[in-house]
């Protein structure tokens, strides 16, 4: 029995990551309190797998089902934690919203995973701690900066709290995960990432567009010290991203580990504008895309892109997809739950 938990199973990367799970053998519980997610991606995922997932609906903030589940599962071996939320904007508006919903629940969760005999432990961290960074690629050693939102600072105060905890508890095991900008969907097109409302995403919402739900993306800005203009992120297809977990828990698993906790950055090593996207949607869907330059959006940074080298060295995870591969995949995604031939 390999029974892992993973909080947050039925989002986005929560979703791609079970698979990942279950294609190498790992027996699944998921729990989610389905605020952004459906029930639905459970059959998406027994679809891919031939698998269906246990499932639990649990809000992680209801401390006394965090523990009632615990005592019920004493065999888990490790813990995925997804469940959180993460729109950067919201989380200016409603900050205690944010500390309570990404911290709290961070507390619970850890506080039953250090009394479990295996307490291996992943995080999902962002590239959002770095900020600015001076000089690109970003390595891990960069220095954390000052958090442009509370979404940003959940995700820097969520490290603190696991270091803090892995310094006196030698048991807790913990490996960060700090993602670049994960996009793209299961090739499958059966699951993929389903934002609520208007999304504030790039890809989302080049898809949408593209499916004839929003008239016109805005590109934000066409004046950054860039060679187009445009920003530049590290775009990191979510199945790639999915199986850097996989690999990372195998790492706590086997022992392998060189401290009880590790930082890694989990993107491709190069940065595309946000031209080059649009360029690589357009190539892949065949279709032309209705763009126009808009204002910058306040809060983005010039350039992030990661130095992967510590990834591919020492956690022994590359990533294999292309930008390409991510946006055809996200647009046959679309297409799927739009019904569009
Ligand atoms: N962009 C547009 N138009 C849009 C949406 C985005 O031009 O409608 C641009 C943004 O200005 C940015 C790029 O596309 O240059 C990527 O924007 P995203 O919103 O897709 O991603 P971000 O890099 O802003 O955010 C991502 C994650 C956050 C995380 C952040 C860390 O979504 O969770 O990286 O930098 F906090």
């Amino acid at each position: 029995m390999k029974k892992i938990l993973v909080t947050g199973g039925l989002g986005f990367i929560g979703s791609h990551t079970v698979v990942e799970l279950q294609n190498e053998g790992f027996e699944v519980v998921i729990i989610d309190d389905l605020s952004n997610s459906s029930l639905d991606v459970l059959d998406g995922i027994s679809s891919i797998t031939g698998i269906t997932p246990k499932f639990e609906k649990i809000d992680i903030k209801e401390k006394g089902k965090v523990q009632t589940f615990f005592s019920d599962h004493k065999d888990i071996i490790g813990v995925i934690h997804f469940a959180a939320s993460k729109a950067v904007g919201e989380s200016v508006l409603k900050p205690l919203h944010y500390y309570e919903n990404n911290l709290n629940t961070l507390v619970y969760i850890l506080q039953e995973v250090v009394g479990l005999p295996s307490s291996n432990f992943i995080f999902s961290s962002s590239c959002t701690v770095y900020g600015q960074a001076e000089h690109m690629p970003i390595t891990e050693s960069a220095p954390v900066q000052a958090a442009e939102s509370p979404y940003g600072n959940t995700k820097q105060i969520g490290e603190e709290i696991i270091n803090d905890v892995c310094k006196v508890d030698s048991n807790l095991q913990a490996i960060s995960l700090r993602y670049f900008n994960p996009i793209g969907a299961h090739p499958s097109a059966k699951i993929g990432e389903l934002p609520l409302g208007v999304p504030q995403n790039l890809v989302p919402y080049i898809t949408q567009t593209a499916a004839g739900l929003r008239d016109c993306l805005s590109v934000f800005g066409n004046d950054y010290a860039t060679s187009d203009g445009t920003c530049v992120r590290d775009y990191i297809h979510v199945v790639d991203l999915a199986k850097a977990h996989v690999v990372a828990l195998k790492r706590l698993l086997e022992g392998d580990n060189r401290s009880n906790f590790e930082t890694f950055n989990i993107g491709t090593g190069i940065g595309s504008s946000v031209l080059e996207v649009i360029k690589s949607f357009e190539n892949v869907s065949g279709q032309s895309l209705n763009y126009k330059f808009a204002p910058r959006r306040e809060g983005d940074v010039t350039e992030a892109y990661a130095d992967t080298k510590k990834a591919n060295d020492i956690l022994g995870w590359q990533s294999q997809l292309t930008l390409d591969d991510a946006m055809l995949s996200a647009w046959n995604w679309e297409k799927n739950i739009r019904n569009i031939k």
